[in-house]
């Protein structure tokens, strides 16, 4: 087992939701995870350090930050549901964007690697795939502030990854959060009927939230050697993405 002191820090936002019960799940011993999260710890584990409370709420995650000097941070907190982000846009502009430019504020104070989760429905899918270069089209109010968050990040330089996962497709390890499949399964059993995305559609697996790994074949996680954006879904390869955003999700959501 690694010793504590030779162990690596990483910062995980968002510890309850599903990408980050995949990050948790998925880091080796050769790390030393601080979960931050407003809901109570998941798991108990001697390289797991587990802060509970709410990330808005600034003074605790500064200091998390400048007291640990992590690594890697791993930005997950998010409002993630499209709908809500369209209803309730001031709650989604201060979770996507002002807690983001927080986070990547600290970072680049800290000197530590921002790992930033965004999306591939930053395009309006017309003509995907796409490459990290193509511009982005966001169609709906989710999408614009995962522009916007990308653009405050992207200002960190060599020093961040902006990681656009597909879909990711998977059962929550950890928690539960905003999984597409566990949805799916509670509404075949409740004996709904489901529509799913169609032709056409990238997907992310659970492994591309190995993010603080070299986790793919860019190099593409916080200890590889890419910095900027990188996509992390597609049909089999890295490096493509983009489906349709649908500006309201609502008549696909089990
Ligand atoms: N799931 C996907 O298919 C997918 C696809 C593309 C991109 N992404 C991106 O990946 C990241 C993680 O997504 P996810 O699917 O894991 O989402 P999720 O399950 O909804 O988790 C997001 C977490 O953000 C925190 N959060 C949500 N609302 C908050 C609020 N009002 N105040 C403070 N914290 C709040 C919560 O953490 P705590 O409960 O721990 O406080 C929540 O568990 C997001 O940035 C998302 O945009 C996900």
């Amino acid at each position: 087992m690694a010793n504590m002191t030779a162990r690596k820090k990483l910062v995980v936002t968002g510890a309850h939701g599903f990408v980050a019960g995949s990050i948790l799940a998925q880091a080796g011993e050769e790390w030393q995870v601080h979960a931050i999260s407003r809901g109570e710890p998941l798991a108990r584990q001697d390289n797991l350090c587990w802060h509970t409370f709410d990330p808005l709420a600034p003074e605790e995650l500064v200091q998390i930050i400048r007291d640990e000097g992590p690594e890697v941070v791993i930005h997950t907190a998010a409002l993630a549901d499209i709908d809500l982000c369209q209803t309730h846009p001031e709650i989604a502009r201060a979770i996507n964007v002002d807690l983001t430019r927080r986070v990547a504020s600290v970072c680049t104070a800290a000197g530590c690697k921002l790992v930033f989760c965004s999306t591939d429905t930053i395009f309006n899918g017309e003509h995907a795939p796409y490459n990290e270069d193509d511009l982005p089209g966001p169609v709906n109010f989710y999408a614009e502030t995962k522009v916007e968050a990308e653009q405050i990040v992207a200002r960190l330089g060599p020093q961040a990854v902006i990681a656009r996962l597909s879909l990711v497709v998977g059962l929550p390890v950890l928690g539960a959060g905003n999984s597409f499949l566990a949805r799916m399964l509670a509404a075949f059993i409740a004996g709904r009927t489901v529509a799913v995305p169609g032709r056409g559609q990238f997907f992310s697996c659970p492994h591309a939230c190995r993010l603080h790994r070299r986790s793919n074949r860019r190099g593409a996680g916080a200890g590889g050697p890419h910095a900027g954006g990188c996509h992390h879904g597609g049909p089999g390869a890295a490096g493509t993405g983009g489906r349709q955003s649908p500006r309201n999700l609502s008549s696909q959501r089990p």
